[in-house]
């Protein structure tokens, strides 16, 4: 059955949803953002630098006009948890921090070979952990095999259970078997009882008039896939990698606010 939204409560798509400091429900649009991708003829959408005037957030309410900036609710907590060799990777879970702090939440980076008890308690309270590793051999790092299977205790009592879950990868060739290591996190966000957000991206660099500038360029749907010269430096992630890098940790910062908005407003009622 069609239900349509209360008379003061504007429908999702008027903005993003945070709750008040009353813990009251209500919805925001967003001036100054990670990055601005416009749509071209064919609805790809492009990496375009935003000027730094406008990476303010500034949270407007749809209800009442006021600026609530101040008031709304705590930033949705964002952990990134990666592996990376030789540098190649963090440059991208740099990107998916800068890109979930950058939309309003408090991230914690989490090289996870050098884990600390304190970063494990900054896993256990995020609202999501993004998962990052280089591909090796077709598949994760032993890096973040060892990572993945100290967390078995947690995945005996569900310490995780219901936080959101996403993932990223590098590999040397444009596709060097990347959509396993994408299908591992997956798998293991799943084993976590965790629920999955995807690129949530077209995919770029695919016909005739694309650009390898595209977001989404080796058109990836489960998480954000880059590809790196094997013998290149850290300097030479492409920009566009960087960018979908972005997107998905400022994908992930929105939805988790939208749970956390959603879970608080339900236990009000309850
Ligand atoms: C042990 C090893 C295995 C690799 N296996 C693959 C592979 O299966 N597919 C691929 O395209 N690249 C492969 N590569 C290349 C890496 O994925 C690539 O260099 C990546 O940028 C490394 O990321 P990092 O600097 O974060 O370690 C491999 C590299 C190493 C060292």
């Amino acid at each position: 059955m069609h239900s349509s939204p209360p008379p003061d409560m504007p429908s999702p798509s008027a903005g993003v949803p945070r709750l008040t400091r009353t813990g009251r429900l209500d919805y925001f649009k967003t001036t100054g953002h990670i990055s601005q991708c416009r749509g071209d003829p064919v609805g790809r959408r492009r990496w375009r630098p935003s000027s730094t005037a406008s990476r303010r957030t500034v949270l407007t309410s749809r209800t009442t006009g006021d600026d609530m900036s101040e008031s709304a609710a705590p930033a949705p907590s964002v952990a990134v948890a990666f592996h990376s060799g030789y540098g190649h990777t963090a440059v991208l879970a740099e990107a998916v921090r800068r890109g979930a702090a950058d939309a309003g939440a408090d991230v914690a980076f989490v090289p996870v070979d050098t884990i600390t008890d304190e970063q494990w308690q900054r896993l256990d309270d995020a609202d999501a952990i993004v998962f990052g590793s280089p591909t090796y051999m077709g598949g994760a790092s032993a890096g973040f095999h060892t990572f993945a299977e100290a967390t078995s205790k947690r995945f005996v009592e569900g310490r995780w259970a219901d936080k959101l879950a996403a993932g990223f990868t590098n590999s040397a060739s444009k596709s060097g078997d990347k959509s396993n290591t994408l299908a591992y996190f997956a798998a293991l966000a799943a084993q976590h009882r965790m629920l999955w957000v995807s690129l949530g991206l077209a995919p770029g660099w695919n016909s005739t008039t694309a650009s390898e500038n595209d977001l989404n360029r080796l058109g990836f749907w489960a998480g954000a896939g880059a590809q790196t010269p094997m013998d290149g430096g850290t300097d030479t992630v492409h920009p566009a990698d960087i960018a979908t890098a972005e997107h998905l940790g400022a994908r992930v910062a929105r939805q988790a606010a939208l749970l956390a908005a959603g879970r608080h407003a339900l236990s009000a009622t309850a």
